[in-house]
Order: structure tokens, then C-alpha cells, then sequence
């Protein structure tokens, strides 16, 4: 088999990626290297990445070296990406992450080992042949959490695992149909066996909101870690991800901080994994819009960042010109010109209000940071 052989080079250590020469220049742009942000106290924060996009915007590039403490690959670090066949390892963009964040002082969130949604048809098929087959997950995570285990201070073990129609609450995804629900806790065991010092996170969507499908989905979100901490499995946070989305109502703290607390209860880390806004009609005044963005994002912040167990703050992106919102499906109302504008700064790099209002959130907000140990 050949291990971590990418089609344009072998990089024979995780730490030695081509795009080191990039990050020493990328060090310029923040007057060198910071290693102490991350560990200041109170909430970090974070952006979801990509190195190509680092690389080929130097603006950009300004932009999380001024900003996060921490970094997700957006994509890289999906099984997909980093296997799509059984033999073809592709670490670079990984590795060049990874890099980068080592040389820049800054920690990663692995993202992510079991997703549905970004496993490789080859795995999938796998699974479906041979059911009960643990090897497959075994092998995956020894060489995954192997290589980037050190680097990496948290990981989404196993990402999007709820269904609110599912009689039990849990998605039947192909790992719940191979190996049956404990596929959860086996997933935290294995991780737990091959990363003895990362936190080991469950990362979810769709618990924002006052309504039915939202209410189901916190319920058997409560039900599995309940279940989880009762059976010692090794979990140690939650990654909470926060798509939010205007066309929901209003963001109600009598619903969100309950939800916040049992977890904490439980003695849960809350990371806010993916923070970003769904605008509805992106028509209208600009200012207007972005106003109605910073307003709720900072609506849900104060209720957030009240709980002291969240760690820290992720947007999912930095610029609207990257945000995975622009290819999501429209509201039936939405402007199908428009771009949505619900990330921190515009498709030009300008930072808009909602940016200083995470700016002044986080600043603000009391909570520790546990990022530097588990
Ligand atoms: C998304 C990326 O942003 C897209 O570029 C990619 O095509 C699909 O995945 N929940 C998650 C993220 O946990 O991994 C998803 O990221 C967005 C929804």
C-alpha cells in the first residue's frame, strides 16, 4: 500500500509540505509568529480554512493570521479528501495546514473522522459488503490520528450522527448500519487509542431554533451523551456548529442556554464549531442586511458565550466569497443573483459588522479556555 504518497510528491513527514516556504512568508504579514494567542484566557477564535485558498490570497491569509487562534480544514482532513481509494493517500493540503497552524502558533480542529457525508464511495462500499468489519475504522483512524495526532488538540470524532425522525434519534448512516449504534462509542475508544491527548468532540447542527425538528434534534443530542458519559465512554466535548439562518425566528436563550447548561452538566466541553449566517431574501440595502446578520449573530453570542464551558468560536470561513452558503439551495424568496453575506467579512476581504461584533463577543466573554490541555 502506499501511505501518504500524494500524486505530485512524497512528503516523508508530516511537518515537511512545500507550503512551508508559503507560510514563511505568510509570517510577515503578522510581524512573525504568536504562538501565546491561543492560550490567552477566555473563548479562542477560529475560522474554517482552506491552504489553497491561504496560499492564493494574501489577503486572506492577513486575515487569519490576524484573527484565529485556530484553524478547521474546511475539507482537507475529510476521508474523502484524504483517501479516495483504498491505496491513494492524498496528506498534502492537510500537511499543509498543519504546517502552516504549527508554524503561525495556532491549534487545529480535526475535522472530521466518521461523516456520512464524507466518506468515500470505496469505504461505503466496504462497509456495506462487510458489516462488522471493524478494520476498515481501525486502519483509517491508527494512520489518520497517527500522523496528525500530535498535531491536532481536537477532534470531531464523529460528525453529524443525529436524526430527528429516527426512532432512536441517531441517522442511519452507513456506520450506524454496519456496526449499529455503538458505533459512536467505538469510534470515541478507537480515537481515544490513537490519540491519548486530543479532546474528542461529537460535532451537530440544527439546535439553534424554537421549533419542532430542533427541539427533537437537542432532546436525542441530550440522550446520546447522556448515554455515552453513562458508559465511560471517552468523550470530551461537543462541537455545536451553529449554521444559523434569519428565515428561523428569533434565537430564544430560554431555549439555548438549558441546552448549554445540560451539556456542560454532563462536564462537556461546547466548541462553536461552524458559525455563519443564512441570510433569507439577500435583496435590499446592503447595510440593512449586514445589520440583521451582526444582530443575530450577536444575539446568539450573548447567550452562548454566558456559558462558561464553551471553549471557543469558529466561523465556518472568514470571507463571504468562500462561504460554502453560496452553493447552498436558495430560499424560495432569496434573490438568486445575491450572495449571502453571513460571514465576518465580504467577497472583497472588507470586515462588515458582524465581524466586530464576534470581535467584541469574544473579547468580552469570560469563559476559559481549555483548548492547551484535555
Ligand atoms: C462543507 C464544506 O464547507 C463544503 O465546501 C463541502 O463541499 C461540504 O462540506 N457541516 C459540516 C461541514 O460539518 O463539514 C460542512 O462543510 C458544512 C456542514
Amino acid at each position: 500500500m502506499r501511505l501518504f504518497t500524494t500524486r505530485r510528491s512524497f512528503l516523508g513527514g508530516v511537518f515537511v509540505a512545500p507550503l512551508l516556504m508559503g507560510a514563511a512568508r505568510l509570517s510577515d504579514a503578522r510581524g512573525g509568529m504568536d504562538a501565546t494567542k491561543s492560550r490567552r484566557p477566555g473563548p479562542y477564535l477560529g475560522a474554517a480554512v482552506r491552504i489553497d485558498q491561504i496560499e492564493a490570497d494574501a489577503r486572506l491569509a492577513e486575515a487569519v493570521l490576524r484573527d484565529c487562534a485556530s484553524l478547521t480544514p474546511e475539507i482537507d482532513m475529510k476521508w474523502d479528501a484524504l483517501q479516495p481509494g483504498p491505496g491513494d493517500w492524498r496528506t498534502g493540503p492537510a500537511d499543509g495546514l498543519v504546517a502552516f497552524a504549527r508554524r503561525h502558533g495556532l491549534e487545529v480542529r480535526g475535522h472530521t473522522l466518521l461523516w456520512d457525508q464524507s466518506t468515500p464511495a470505496w469505504a461505503k462500499a466496504r462497509l456495506e459488503r462487510a458489516p462488522g468489519d471493524w478494520k476498515i475504522v481501525a486502519d483509517y483512524f491508527q494512520t489518520v490520528l497517527g500522523r496528525y495526532g500530535e498535531a491536532v488538540s481536537e477532534w470531531d470524532v464523529v460528525n453529524e450522527p443525529i436524526d430527528s425522525e429516527a426512532p432512536d434519534g441517531l441517522r442511519a448512516t452507513v456506520f450506524q448500519k454496519a456496526y449499529g449504534p455503538t458505533y459512536i462509542e467505538r469510534a470515541l475508544h478507537e480515537a481515544r487509542a490513537h490519540a491519548p491527548n486530543a479532546r474528542l468532540v461529537l460535532n451537530d447542527y440544527g439546535f439553534d431554533y424554537d421549533n419542532p425538528v430542533e427541539h427533537q434534534r437537542r432532546a436525542a443530542f441530550l440522550r446520546l451523551l447522556e448515554q455515552l458519559k453513562t458508559s465511560g465512554a471517552p468523550l470530551d466535548g461537543v462541537g455545536v456548529q451553529a449554521h444559523l439562518d434569519l428565515s428561523k425566528g428569533p434565537l430564544k436563550r430560554e431555549i439555548l442556554a438549558p441546552f448549554f447548561t445540560r451539556i456542560a452538566d454532563l462536564g462537556l466541553s461546547i466548541a462553536i464549531t461552524e458559525l455563519d449566517v443564512k441570510e433569507d431574501g439577500r435583496r435590499g440595502g446592503v447595510a440593512e442586511r449586514d445589520r440583521k446578520v451582526a444582530d443575530h449573530v450577536q444575539a446568539y453570542l450573548d447567550i452562548a458565550l454566558d456559558q462558561p464551558s464553551v471553549t471557543g468560536l469558529t466561523t465556518w470561513g472568514l470571507s463571504d466569497r468562500h462561504s460554502w452558503l453560496q452553493k447552498q439551495p436558495l430560499h424560495p424568496s432569496a434573490n438568486p443573483t445575491g450572495m449571502n453575506r453571513g460571514l465576518p467579512y465580504d467577497g472583497a476581504l472588507e470586515p462588515k459588522p458582524v465581524y466586530w461584533t464576534i470581535q467584541q463577543a469574544v473579547a468580552g466573554a469570560k469563559g476559559p479556555s481549555t483548548l492547551t490541555s484535555r
